[in-house]
């Protein structure tokens, strides 16, 4: 069995994953990195492995619950374990020109359907093998707009961005995250929400105040936390972000 740690980050064929897949790498973590594309997988991994680091492709859809088992069972094939899941994979969906009563039920049951359903079956899927880990590491992005006190406060930073399927789904991988921290509270797993900052991806848009590496950085952190770290926090860059 592999000695270096084992980290599995969905959606890391771009954006804050693959740079969150890089910088695990750069700490000498063996990482897979997730894609729902096989062709997509392999570039990732590619990349990752030119500049010198132990990478491999894994094709995980986390709105399928076949790709995730295949997923998992590669994994306890090749490794027998898991050491860190970065629950990264997100879309964001809602029509920016909606108000919050007139988002469409597609588009709710779209958002849940990756942001929180995906991440519950990931997670369920690969307890197990985390289980198998000395230390297990579960990071759920979320993101500020997933804070319901921001959402209530005019003023808050997030007060006027109402897009309420992103939103709510993000509140939902919160209190998701409270839910398995008190039932991993007496074993040396830790599982946090990440709100990564207001970063320039696809999804984040040109206008994001972020810039990718610096992105990553709350996810690798929480990733990476000692055994005195939180368990059950939501996070940004070493703060803890009100619920
Ligand atoms: N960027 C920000 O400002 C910001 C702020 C707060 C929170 N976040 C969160 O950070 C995470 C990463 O976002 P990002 O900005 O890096 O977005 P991004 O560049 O759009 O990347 C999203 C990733 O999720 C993958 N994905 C979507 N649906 C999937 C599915 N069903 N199965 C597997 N992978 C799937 C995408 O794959 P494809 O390429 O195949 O679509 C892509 O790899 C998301 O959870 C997002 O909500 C981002």
């Amino acid at each position: 069995m592999s000695s270096k740690k084992i980290a599995l980050i969905t959606g890391a064929n771009k954006g804050i994953g693959l740079e969150t897949a890089r910088q695990l790498g750069q700490q000498g973590i063996t990482v897979l990195a997730g894609a729902r594309d096989e062709t997509k997988a392999k570039q990732a991994a590619e990349e990752l492995c030119k500049a010198g680091l132990d990478a491999h492709g894994i094709v995980i859809d986390v709105n399928n619950a076949d790709s995730i088992q295949r997923a998992a069972a590669r994994i306890e094939r090749d490794y027998g374990r898991l050491d860190i899941l970065v629950n990264n994979a997100g879309v964001m969906i809602d029509d920016h020109k909606k108000k919050p009563s007139e988002q469409s039920l597609e588009v709710w049951r779209k958002t849940f359907e990756t942001n929180l359903f995906g991440l519950i079956a990931t997670t369920q899927a690969l307890l197990p093998l985390l289980r198998k880990s000395a230390a297990g590491r579960i990071v759920n992005l979320s993101s500020i707009l997933g804070s319901i006190h921001f959402h209530a406060t005019p003023g808050s930073p997030v007060y006027d961005f109402k897009l309420p399927a992103y939103n709510v789904s993000k509140s939902a991988v919160n209190a998701y995250t409270v839910q398995l921290a008190y039932e991993l509270k007496d074993t040396t797993i830790k599982v946090n929400a990440a709100h990564p900052g207001w970063v320039k991806t696809e999804l984040g848009g040109e206008g994001a105040t972020m810039d990718i590496p610096d992105g990553a950085k709350t996810s690798v952190a929480l990733a990476t936390i000692g055994a005195d770290g939180p368990n059950g926090a939501y996070m940004h860059m070493g703060e803890t972000l009100p619920w």
